[in-house]
């Protein structure tokens, strides 16, 4: 069998139905609002990627701090002979864990851009030429079905990307990696942290404009596959701190009044001059409250590890065991 394998575990229309759906929702009605996933097209993955390397953007450099110094403890504590990696991206940073997990046999990365996995598999399998890896075209928040590879599982969910789910999202989300878990499995999950919201704003609001150019890719994602009419310089990138809900929010704010038509789906939206839609929550974590949604899905967690500036966290877990019989 060929070491490298690329599934798409969705029917060929189903992306074209939920991004319809997703646009009905959110755009027929007032606040406008888009899930983040829609911005990974192929150029919104190379955008991101520009991202991880905007000396603004803290979270990646964090994460990989933490991986390097912690991925030989990870490896230990997990023994893990299958990676599961859910939106893994470019893989870049799993290339520390690749090397310190000596029993890998599969890696399984994830992910709704195909041109990513694509790219990610022919990196690392010329590094680790005896592995498998089987990729998955797939939305992790539905439905995901992993392929029969050797346990133990280790699922990993990096970069901070839970944070942009929303909080309901969020909680079905960890019950569902929960449930995808066999005892001796473990979830390494990747946590950004609340921190002065200067610094924050700063990391979504660069000077360069990368991130301006990565939300306004959602326009374009929508012209190509909806024949929407958008012109990105009809929108000022927006990116605030929300305290209340400890998220930065990314917006695309309207700089005039006017209508864009949206043939696909039989849509004319008229934005007033200042009217935004929401296209991304980014939320922050606190150690509390990681360990508290996690046990809320039946997860226990091992392990807290931060970078040594306490900006970001990954964090170990595994199925909580369940409650011994009642003393007496
Ligand atoms: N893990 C990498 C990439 C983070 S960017 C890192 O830490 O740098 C977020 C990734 O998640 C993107 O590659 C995007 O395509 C993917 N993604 C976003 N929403 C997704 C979804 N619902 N299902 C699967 N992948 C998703
Ligand atoms: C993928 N995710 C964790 C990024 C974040 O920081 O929320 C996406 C991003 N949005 C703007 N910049 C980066």
């Amino acid at each position: 069998m060929s070491p490298f394998t690329l599934t798409r575990t969705l029917p060929g229309d189903a992306t074209a139905a939920a991004l319809r759906s997703d646009v009905l929702r959110g755009l027929a009605t007032r606040p406008r609002e888009l899930p983040p996933k829609w911005f990974y097209d192929a150029r919104g993955s190379e955008l991101f990627d520009r991202i991880t390397r905007l000396p603004a953007y803290y979270p990646t450099r964090a994460e990989a701090e933490i991986l390097t110094t912690r991925a030989a403890e990870v490896a230990a504590a997990t023994g893990a002979r299958t990676l599961v990696e859910l939106g893994s991206g470019s893989s870049e940073k799993t290339r520390h864990l690749l090397r310190a997990l000596t029993g890998l046999r599969a890696y399984v990365p994830v992910d709704v851009s195909e041109s990513a996995l694509r790219r990610a598999g022919e990196t690392i399998l010329a590094g680790h030429p005896g592995l498998e890896v089987h990729a998955l075209v797939a939305d992790f928040g539905h439905g995901l079905l992993l392929p029969a590879t050797p346990g133990p599982r280790l699922l990993a969910f990096l970069g901070g990307t839970i944070g942009n789910l929303q909080p309901r999202e969020r909680a079905a989300f960890l019950h569902s990696a929960r449930a995808l878990l066999e005892p001796g499995d473990a979830l390494l999950l990747g946590t950004d942290l609340v921190k002065d919201p200067g610094t924050l704003v700063a990391a979504y609001d660069d000077p360069e404009g990368v991130t301006a150019a990565f939300n306004k890719n959602v326009l374009s994602v929508l012209n190509r596959e909806l024949g929407a009419g958008f012109d990105p310089a009809d929108f000022d990138h927006v990116a605030r701190w929300d305290p209340a809900h400890e998220w930065i929010e990314m917006r695309l704010r309207a700089r005039h009044a006017h209508t864009v038509k949206i043939p696909a789906v039989d849509l004319a939206v008229s934005f007033d001059a200042g009217e935004e839609m929401r296209t991304e929550v980014s939320a922050k974590f606190r150690r509390e409250g990681v360990t508290a949604e996690l046990a809320e899905a039946g997860l226990e967690m091992s392990h807290w590890w931060t970078d040594h500036a306490g900006r970001f966290a990954l964090s170990l877990s595994g199925p909580a065991s369940p409650p011994g019989p009642a003393a007496g």
